[in-house]
């Protein structure tokens, strides 16, 4: 029994061996997050409500061999991965709350993600992105740190009174 045992691990790390990829990994801002490692944020209280959808789609990931392109951009698994992060996304939204990890309710996640399998010929046959729920109603603040929502604001503001401008004097 305790050889099969031993004999099935070998297996494992030789086939792990065989199995060489290339790195499948996102970057977000200046960090490099490795497959494994985009869904691997602790939860707080205002997403804990994704964690089932959260951890379905990491154990789908972590299903796949290491940095496989083939099975991480399979639909099994940037399905779930899509359903945890536009559940979290929606959750911040709901909550007007600021992601308390880069990678949670992350449109740069899943869009870097999809990019990623374009690369490693493995493109999806939609691109992932992030939508925004019904209920949104107000600024697009939840998502962005105080200060680049203020950045966003006032740009905006000055778009907007240019535009004004520009047909009053059309
Ligand atoms: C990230 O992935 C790319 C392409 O697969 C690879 O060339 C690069 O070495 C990886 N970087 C890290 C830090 O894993
Ligand atoms: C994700 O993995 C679970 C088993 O961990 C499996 O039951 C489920 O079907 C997978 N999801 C998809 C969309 O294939």
């Amino acid at each position: 029994m305790f050889s099969k045992l031993v004999s099935a691990a070998l297996l494992t790390v030789l086939a792990g061996r065989a199995l060489a990829f290339d790195s499948f990994n996102v970057t977000l801002g200046t960090t490099v997050f490795q497959a494994t490692e985009v869904l691997a944020f602790t939860s707080t209280p205002v997403i804990v409500g994704c964690a089932p959808q959260c951890q379905l789609a990491q154990a789908n990931i972590t299903a796949c061999a290491t940095n496989d392109p083939t099975c991480l951009c399979a639909p099994a698994t940037t399905g779930p991965l899509l359903t945890c992060e536009q559940c979290l996304f929606t959750a911040l939204i709901a909550a007007n709350q600021p992601a308390p990890d880069p990678r949670a309710g992350s449109n740069p996640a899943v869009t870097g993600w999809t990019l990623n399998c374009a690369t490693l010929k493995q493109p999806l046959a939609t691109p992932m992105a992030l939508t925004l729920p019904d209920s949104w109603d107000g600024p697009f603040v939840s998502v962005f740190p105080t200060a680049i929502g203020w950045v966003i604001a006032v740009t905006g503001g000055v778009l907007g009174s240019s535009l004004i401008y520009m047909l009053c004097n059309m």
